[in-house]
């Protein structure tokens, strides 16, 4: 019998990295879905989770598994493909939903709160406004961003059947907490209560056609981020991180909710990066280590951009014009604009 002990789990690895789940452009190694390569006598036992129903999703799968690595030379191949064990919200068995209308869905997350995750989802969708049907939902409870974002304040209005009307301003759609009077609302609320205000609250907007739609989600990885990434069908996340440690720490805990959802990570942005002198146009790193890099390298994503720490950046989130709209010849838009085309292409893919 042929043996196959040239191979060592790294090379089988790697030709895994080589298979995308079926229907997506993201191979099943970035996906999280491989938990263990062991090897035998004769060949490998592999270890899989994926969190499927369908059987043609499953068999194309393990054919295309086995027929790689075969052509690889392992001659026997024990492939294990099991469910991950259900997490304590999932076990109600929620299926994501996709919003009437919406084409893609794209969240945008990180573990620890500051990082700049609304300057990011404003900016991103204002450059998406430009070719594309855009909304954006800030789905902060606790303290909205985008009023003052879009320096609005306006209260939505409602259609018959009771659905809110989102704002349109700067040719984006938009919705928030914020525009919500809140006065009544309890100073603490429950995270079961939360959660179930969000999912009505997404589920209660009525959109109209949109190409993108951007939710700015609250920092972490809590019950209202799990509550989104279990019912709402999305496109991706996108995981924003700036380059200190403790903020990377974090940025791995939402990374690997996503993965458990099988939700695809598109990519990571890296904020406040470096300094960009408004004078002379140089720019100087201002906290230590590789940030975004390292983390895109660890998660196997790309890197979308690095938006520079800018004086202007953070007033024009005070003066209430997205910056992408404000100061269309920056360097900054540019990235910004760099960065909604990647995430269109990811998108399409
Ligand atoms: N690149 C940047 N340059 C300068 N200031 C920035 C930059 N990015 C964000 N900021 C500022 O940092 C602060 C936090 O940003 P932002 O509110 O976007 O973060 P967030 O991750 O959404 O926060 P939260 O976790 O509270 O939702 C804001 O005052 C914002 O204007
Ligand atoms: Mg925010």
């Amino acid at each position: 019998m042929q043996k196959s002990k040239q191979l060592t789990t790294e090379d089988i690895q790697n030709i895994l990295k080589g298979i995308n789940y079926p229907g997506f452009s993201r191979d099943i190694v970035s996906f999280g879905m491989v938990k263990s390569i062991s090897l035998t006598e004769t060949g490998a036992d592999l270890t899989l989770h994926i969190n499927t129903e369908n059987a043609e999703t499953l068999n194309q799968l393990e054919s295309t598994i086995r027929e790689k690595l075969s052509s690889a030379g392992i001659a026997s191949i024990n492939l294990n493909i099991t469910k991950p064990a259900a997490q304590p919200a999932q076990q109600q068995a929620v299926q994501p939903k996709p919003i009437p209308q919406v084409k893609h869905v794209i969240a945008i997350a990180s573990g620890k709160g500051g990082v700049g995750k609304s300057t990011v989802s404003i900016n991103i969708a204002a450059a998406l406004s430009k070719k594309y049907k855009t909304g954006i939902l800030d789905l902060d409870i606790y303290g909205p961003s985008l009023p003052m974002l879009v320096g609005d304040t306006r209260q939505p209005d409602m259609t018959s059947d009771k659905k809110l009307v989102p704002l349109e301003k700067f040719n984006m759609q938009l919705m928030s907490f914020g525009f919500i009077n809140n006065e009544n609302a309890p100073a603490v609320w429950r995270g079961p209560m939360v959660s179930r205000m969000t999912q009505q609250f997404f589920e209660d907007v009525e959109w109209g056609e949109l190409d993108y739609l951007i939710l700015d989600l609250p920092p972490g990885t809590g019950d209202i981020q799990l509550t989104l990434v279990q019912k709402l069908a999305l496109t991706g996340a996108v995981m924003v991180t700036t380059p200190q440690e403790l903020a990377l720490l974090d940025v791995k805990k939402g990374a690997d909710m996503f993965a458990k959802v099988n939700t695809p990570v598109l990519g990571v942005i890296e904020n406040m990066t470096h300094y960009l002198c408004p004078h002379c146009h140089e720019t100087s790193r201002i906290f230590p280590g590789s940030g975004g890099a390292e983390e895109s390298k660890r998660l196997e994503v790309p890197l979308l951009g690095h938006v520079y720490l800018s004086p202007e950046l953070a007033q024009s989130a005070d003066s209430g014009t997205p910056y992408v709209l404000k100061y269309e010849e920056s360097p900054i838009t540019a990235e910004f604009h760099k960065i909604a085309e990647e995430l269109v292409n990811l998108a399409e893919a």
